[in-house]
């Protein structure tokens, strides 16, 4: 792994420097001194370039005169009065990714304080640094025939600023997000013969070592919780399923109501006996996005030793055909005593996670629950991979997330729920079918889910199946499995737990549920529970 460091502005002897320009070709404070040592070599290379100083492009002068560096990168930052953390970080991320085809093994990256820019050095250092990280992910554990060459040479990248050691500072809780992007880039990104319900288990299991508690359910604990949804799903397959909670209370209370994060875990999806096509089949393997974002986020949130509870569950399960395997038709009973009528066995996301929502809610009382999964095709035609897909039954709840989402550049688009969208799944013999027809597919989807959430949960379902994988290398994200949704939920307990605002709703007794009032009301919705 690239290592990061923090040093006070200096001009290096060797190696690579990385300078920002400006939007129009202005030179930054230091491009304009390293201007002047070669002897406006900068500016004659700008002139004959197409380069001008926007966002994220990048020109290399090699062998520059007058110093002794191997070359000068010029990154552009674009307009200063709009550079904030989330130019930094695609500075820093196109900067790496520039220096990746150029073969140097370390690199210095320049903060520097142009007149007129809001950001201060530390922030703005700090968050170039996350960027270089983020970019520099790889999941290159199964290449084993791969030349010196063709490997990334770069091991170290110094970032200088004048506020070098609160950069530093600053810098570690955004490390601690980028291991959890990281935990679930490696998660998504490893086939489904080498992460399966029980291996996903053994893969988080180090978390413990961060402070998360975790506990296990097998089979036959979920059976005797009646979870007979997630069970069908997992009944064709030959790897055992399991339900995995993780739990971290880093508030002051630790008995204060947490947000429980859900996530759908099919390690893999042949569809079942309603099987798939061939054709891009291989994709299934990432149907576990959802899950591998609750593990990230958690070890997000243990390891910047976030001030909030939050537990995480994550069903996993594998969708497979067999002798064993539900039929459609097949009518299951699901935790919460509602009956499902199995009509496509490949819309098997929504039946894992009716079960685990239930649970969710069951056991944690949570003050929010936010379910994530790669749940509908109809999400990406909606909405390509450009936002994920945001359904929630409580105005505040998505109000938070799209801002969150807007901070760290993981965008969600609200989509509607409601009573004619219900009634499309309506079954004639059970309490409800799987599928609707092709129309909405999914805002159907999304009704499932609500039916097994009590009404008093502000809850938010997030459609990921459009944004957990990527075609095209992006700033801050390299081809493959993105991570969406750790940074996302990061700042979301920033905001929703963290922040002065949030405590403040919490003497109100208002709208986070953290207090007797709001316990009250929940116990009471649990009498609603319809187990047979
Ligand atoms: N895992 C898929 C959804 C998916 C598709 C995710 C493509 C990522 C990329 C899900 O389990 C599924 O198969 N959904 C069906 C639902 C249909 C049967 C109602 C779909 O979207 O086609
Ligand atoms: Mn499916
Ligand atoms: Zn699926």
């Amino acid at each position: 792994m690239m290592k990061i460091a923090f040093g006070k502005p200096a001009i290096p002897e060797s190696g690579a420097l990385v300078v920002g320009v400006l939007e129009g070709k202005t030179p930054g404070p230091t491009a304009t001194e390293l201007d002047d040592l070669t002897g406006g070599q900068l500016r004659r290379a700008m002139a004959c370039a197409r380069f001008k100083g926007e966002k994220g492009e990048t020109l290399v002068v090699p062998a520059p005169h007058g110093v002794t560096l191997d070359r000068i990168v010029l990154v552009g930052w674009g307009a200063v009065d709009k550079v904030d953390a989330a130019t930094m970080e695609a500075v820093g991320g196109a900067a790496v990714a520039c220096l990746g085809g150029q073969g140097d093994e370390t690199a210095t990256l320049v903060v520097d304080d142009p007149e007129g820019m809001a950001l201060d050095g530390a922030t703005a250092a700090a968050h170039m640094a996350l960027g270089a990280r983020l970019r520099t992910y790889r999941f290159d554990k199964y290449r084993t025939k791969e030349k010196p060459e063709e490997k990334p040479a770069l091991k170290t990248v110094t970032v200088l600023c004048e506020a070098a050691a609160e950069a530093e500072a600053a810098f570690a809780p955004l490390d601690a997000v980028a291991d959890g992007v990281r935990l679930t880039r490696d998660l998504v990104s490893e086939p489904a013969n080498v992460v399966y319900p029980e291996s996903f288990v053994e893969t988080v299991r180090d978390l413990e070592d961060l402070g998360v508690s975790v506990d296990v359910l097998d089979e036959a604990k979920m059976r005797k919780l009646g979870m007979g949804a997630l069970l069908g799903v997992a009944q064709g397959s030959a790897r055992p399923p399991r339900l995995l909670v993780l739990e971290y209370r880093g508030a002051e209370d630790k008995k204060a109501p947490p947000l429980a994060l859900v996530g759908k875990g099919v390690t893999f999806d042949t569809g079942g006996i309603s099987i798939k096509p061939a054709a891009n089949m291989e994709d299934m393997k990432w149907d576990m996005g959802g899950a591998g974002v609750v593990a990230g986020t958690l070890k997000a949130l243990a390891g910047r030793k976030a001030k909030a509870n939050v537990v995480g569950l994550c069903g996993l399960v594998e969708n497979m055909p067999s002798g064993t395997a539900q039929r459609p038709g097949d009518v299951v009973t699901s935790a919460s005593g509602q009956t499902i009528e199995v009509i496509n066995t490949d819309a098997e996301g929504r039946l894992v996670l009716a079960d685990v929502l239930w649970y969710a809610q069951d056991r944690f009382k949570p003050s929010h629950i936010v379910d994530l999964a790669t749940l509908t095709g109809a999400i990406i035609i909606s909405l390509g991979s450009e936002h994920a897909g945001l359904f929630a039954n409580d105005d505040t709840l998505a109000e938070a997330l799209a801002e969150a989402g807007q901070a760290v550049g993981e965008k969600v688009w609200r989509m509607p729920l409601g009573d004619a969208y219900d009634k499309m799944i309506r079954s004639d013999i059970a309490d409800m079918k799987n599928v609707g027809n092709r129309e909405a597919g999914s805002i159907t989807a999304a009704q499932f889910l609500q039916r097994f959430i009590t009404d008093k949960t502000p809850w938010a379902h997030l459609d990921i199946a459009g944004v957990t994988w990527s075609k095209k290398d992006a700033a801050t994200v390299p081809k493959g499995g993105t991570g969406f949704g750790v940074r996302l939920l990061d700042r979301l307990v920033v905001d929703l737990m963290e922040s002065d605002a949030a405590s403040a709703r919490d003497n109100d007794g208002h709208d986070d549920g953290d207090n007797e009032k709001d316990k009250k009301t929940k116990g009471d919705k649990d009498k609603k529970k319809k187990k047979k």
